[in-house]
């Protein structure tokens, strides 16, 4: 099959809104206008819970995973591998189901670079968690994933990948430039509902 046909695969998979399914499908809340107002797996935890949240992380990182493994069974060259990751981030990000509007895209980052580099996403997934645990905020660990990222890659000889990296690195803080601004005035989210 042909990359062509990879890449709108990869991009149809990533337009899945899952984290709105989950939400409103199984505890009639509307990611998108509570809470940070995202689909992610953070709000959906913050607003329905950390099961609900945990579900939509798993299927947002196999969206991501899923397409990218199938392709490269078929899709030889590392470029054309690359253009198939980014087609499912972006369409997390600017999802065909959502009038090309969407989410953070992290999970689904971590999805499609593991089928590329397993363990220079499991590393920069580490550092993430860690910084996570650290900082008290996701959107931290989720800037310190995009930054890890190409350098992960550099380092456990991924060199292919690091261009898309870097493309994802700048797309996942243009994403998060609230979270930055929420950040810089101390006034982030935390991962749970503010009590009103
Ligand atoms: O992956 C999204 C996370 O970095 C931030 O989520 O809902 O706090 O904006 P949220």
């Amino acid at each position: 099959m042909s990359l062509i046909f990879w890449i709108i695969t990869a991009y149809v998979l990533g337009s899945i809104p899952f984290g709105l399914v989950v939400a409103k499908a199984l505890c009639g809340i509307d990611p998108r206008t509570d809470g940070s107002r995202n689909i992610g797996a953070t709000n959906v935890a913050r607003l329905c819970g950390m099961k609900f949240g945990i579900a939509t992380l798993v299927l947002d990182i196999s969206k991501g995973l899923v397409p990218v493994l199938m392709a490269s069974a078929w899709v030889e060259s590392n470029l054309g591998l690359s253009l198939v990751v980014l087609a499912a981030i972006l369409g997390h990000a600017f999802s065909c189901f959502m009038r090309f509007k969407g989410g953070k895209a992290v999970a689904t980052t971590v999805g499609a670079f593991l089928a590329v580099s397993f363990w220079g996403t499991l590393l920069s997934a580490a550092m993430c968690l860690a910084v996570v645990g650290l900082s008290g905020h996701v959107s931290m660990g989720s800037l310190t994933l995009a930054l890890a990222l190409p350098v992960f890659m550099l380092i456990t000889g991924n060199v292919a990948f690091v261009p898309v990296a870097l493309v994802v690195m700048v797309l996942l803080f243009w994403r998060h430039k609230e979270n930055i601004r929420r950040l810089a005035r101390g006034e982030e989210n935390p991962w749970t509902k503010p009590k009103a």
